[in-house]
């Protein structure tokens, strides 16, 4: 029988002791990154507001002003906060484009790819797109060597400072600056290889040196060079996130297959749990699968 990737399984973020989700509504969510609370826009909510009361308390709001965004401080902000997940620290700001430098509806990702790490021998670990590392830093307490790939040195310094608050001893994970199709093709042509391999892809971004990277015209080239470098060890796994491109999980699911064959695995939204309501917002896609 065909083995096909499972695209109904929806992924839960739940609230942790540093973030929680308390409401959503009228285009936007109210959310508590540790003792910060921050209001921003967010288009998947087209639903009223549950606990309005709640609102007020937001020490900064992310808010349009003759078309452009920024942050309106209500109270006083520290230009960053530490945060944790577990041992894993890393720290918040409020960046321009309205993120925090943490994506809470990866939580249920950090969990399985420990899981999956803890069951490999010596594992050997990539992570393209790796933003402010909070992925490379959960794959390193696991016990993998990480080697982590951005295109933006803000990105990278931002992530290596995550690394020295989380501890992570620095032979760990070994930092490129540099453009994730031209990394990941130099490394097939050294014939590297990776235990597991985990991609963020945004829609459209630009390489090191000005690469521009497409999402509809690279990821299938992507794709095919990540094949050459996953690794046939017993439980090496791929996982792929998405979220700004507007694709389905199994238009992603059906790419992955085109090019890994058939793989089992699992695919659907990233979901963010609200504390009270329990209503979710559905924050991007994903598909992975074990070897
Ligand atoms: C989608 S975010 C990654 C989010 C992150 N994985 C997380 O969960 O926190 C996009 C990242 O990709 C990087 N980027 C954009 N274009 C790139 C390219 N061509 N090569 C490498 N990195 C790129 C950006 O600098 C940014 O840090």
């Amino acid at each position: 029988m065909t083995k096909k990737l499972n695209c109904d399984q929806h992924l839960l973020s739940l609230p942790w002791s540093d973030y929680e989700l308390l409401d959503s509504g009228d285009s936007m969510k109210l959310e508590r990154f540790g003792a910060i609370v921050v209001a921003r826009p967010e288009t998947q909510a087209l639903w009223k507001k549950e606990r309005p009361e709640l609102w007020e308390k937001a020490d900064a709001v992310f808010a349009f002003h003759e078309k452009k965004g920024a942050w309106d401080i209500k109270k006083s902000v520290p230009e960053s906060w530490e945060l944790s997940w577990g041992p894993t620290r890393f720290s918040a700001r409020l960046t321009g484009f309205k993120h925090t430098g943490v994506f809470p509806e990866q939580e249920p990702n950090w969990l399985w790819s420990r899981t999956q790490i803890e069951k490999i021998e010596r594992p050997n670990i990539l992570n393209l797109f790796g933003y402010t590392g909070i992925a490379s830093l959960v794959a390193a307490g696991a016990g993998a060597f990480v080697t982590h790939v951005d295109a933006s040195k803000q990105s990278l310094d931002w992530a290596c400072t995550n690394a020295r608050l989380s501890n992570i001893p620095e032979d760990k994970i070994r930092w490129v600056l540099d453009d994730a199709l031209a990394f990941a093709k130099r490394e097939a042509r050294r014939g590297a290889s990776y235990d597991g391999i985990i991609l963020d892809p945004p829609a459209f971004g630009r390489g090191a040196k000005g690469e521009v990277w497409k999402i509809e015209e690279d990821l299938p080239i992507l794709l095919e060079t990540l094949k050459d470098l996953l690794s046939d060890k017993p439980g090496s796994f791929f996982l792929i996130n998405g979220y700004a491109a507007g694709y389905a999980p199994r238009s992603f699911a059906q790419a992955l297959e085109s090019v890994f064959g058939n793989v089992q695995g699992e695919c659907g939204e990233l979901h963010i749990q609200e504390t009270q309501s329990k209503r979710v917002i559905p924050s991007g896609i994903y598909v992975r699968f074990v070897r």
